[in-house]
């Protein structure tokens, strides 16, 4: 039987991970074991609760306040005992996390293949996302499996010299996540006290932000709400405690915003599909999002997830004050605009990728995900 082992560490990781887990299982040829890093705490265990996964491994390396150097040493070593008692024939990371480049690095020193769930995405500038860029091409240097969620990540792939053989397009499994998640019968309070307000949903974490960037992203949001008396906004925090600070001192008082506490992502899924809009600097939601038909407006100045920009739901605004005001308001007031942003459309997955790479692992033929 082949051992696969999957090892993950946040929030977003599990989200996409936990799904495919549940498939590799339903196959009698494969045998998995579930390590965790717990780069992410209590954002990581919310998951694992909501997916009912137990891991074989934990090993808890989160610290509060983590360095980018606190967690590769510790997650190395923490990985390579795990990986030499259990000597894994595959081991699948996911994405672009400290726990996934340093993970597939110990896979690399010992020898052991690695399967690289969320393959081939790229902005080519490794300052944005910061250390995002720069994980992600490693693991792809690393990896015998590519598992690219789009033929563009495929095709990235392909420029960079990958064998062909080795890459497959297989769609994001965040959209069979979606599947288990969202329930046209939802409820939840913090929905009832929206009532008919539109509902405008924020996030934001991303370490190149921290600091000025995410002040100016709040200051923009709260202009736009204090201007606008038919919207509430649902802010569930990152637990960063950087990013809680400068939400609390930018954003704390509007009583058109309830900063909340991180949701479940049972939760998540089903505020993002009942919004009138997203403003986030998150990756997982930009793919989430455009299969709701609701626009989103990336607080960033660059993204590897081109094709929701393409398909007309993503709008990247940058981190500028006076550019998100003015594309958050326009949006709000522009039926037209609105419209054209609010079209649904599944650039990044059919529900199906779990299947097909649990496919791939078994040897069986597989058909790509064409969209
Ligand atoms: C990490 C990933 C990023 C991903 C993001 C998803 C890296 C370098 N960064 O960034 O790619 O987009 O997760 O959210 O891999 N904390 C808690 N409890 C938690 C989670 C975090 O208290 O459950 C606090 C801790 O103080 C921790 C800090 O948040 O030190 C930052 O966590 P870390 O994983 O280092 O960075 P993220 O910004 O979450
Ligand atoms: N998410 C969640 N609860 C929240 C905020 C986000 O479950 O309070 C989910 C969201 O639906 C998406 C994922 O977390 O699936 C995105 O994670 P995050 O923004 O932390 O990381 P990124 O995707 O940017 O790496």
């Amino acid at each position: 039987m082949k051992k696969i082992m999957l090892i993950f560490g946040t929030r977003p990781e599990a989200i996409k991970i936990c799904p495919l887990i549940q498939e590799l299982r339903r196959r009698p040829s494969l045998r998995t074991v579930v390590c965790v890093t717990a780069q992410h705490r209590q954002m990581l265990d919310q998951v694992l609760e909501a997916f009912r996964i137990v891991p074989d491994y934990d090993l808890n390396i989160m610290k509060d306040r983590q360095t980018l150097f606190d967690l590769t040493v510790n997650i190395l070593s923490a990985v390579r005992e795990v990986l030499e008692k259990e000597r894994p024939d595959v081991v699948l990371v996911h994405g672009d996390t400290s726990t996934a480049f340093v993970s597939s690095l110990a896979c690399f020193y010992l020898g052991i293949p690695v399967g690289h769930v969320e393959a081939g995405l790229r902005t080519y500038n490794l300052q944005s996302p910061f250390p995002e860029e720069f994980n992600r091409q490693a693991v792809g240097i690393i990896s015998r499996y590519h598992f690219a969620p789009t033929p563009l990540a495929r095709s990235n792939l392909l420029r960079e010299g990958k064998p062909e053989s080795s890459v497959f397009v297989t769609g994001n499994t965040v959209i069979d996540a979606l599947r288990q998640t969202v329930r046209a019968d939802y409820t939840h309070p913090e929905l009832d006290w929206v009532g008919d307000h539109r509902l405008i949903f924020i996030t934001a974490h991303r370490r190149e932000n921290l600091g000025q960037p995410m002040r100016r992203m709040f200051r923009a949001i709260r202009r736009v709400l204090e201007e606008h008396s038919d919207c509430r906004a649902l802010y569930p925090i990152h637990m960063n405690p950087a990013v809680r600070q400068a939400a609390v001192e930018e954003l704390g008082g509007c009583d058109r915003i309830h900063l909340i506490e991180p949701l479940d992502v049972l939760d998540c899924h089903n505020f993002e599909s009942r919004a009138c809009l997203c403003l986030t600097d998150s990756g997982g939601i930009q793919e989430e999002c455009p299969s709701f038909g609701v626009p989103v407006l990336v607080m960033r100045d660059t993204t590897e997830r081109p094709e929701g920009v393409d398909a007309g739901t993503l709008k990247l605004v940058g981190t500028e004050e006076e550019t998100i005001y003015r594309a958050f308001t326009r949006l709000l007031e522009d039926e037209e605009e609105y419209r054209r942003m609010s079209q649904a459309v599944n650039p990044y997955g059919d529900g199906q990728a779990c299947g097909r790479i649990a496919d791939i692992l078994e040897g069986k033929p597989y058909s790509p995900w064409e969209p």
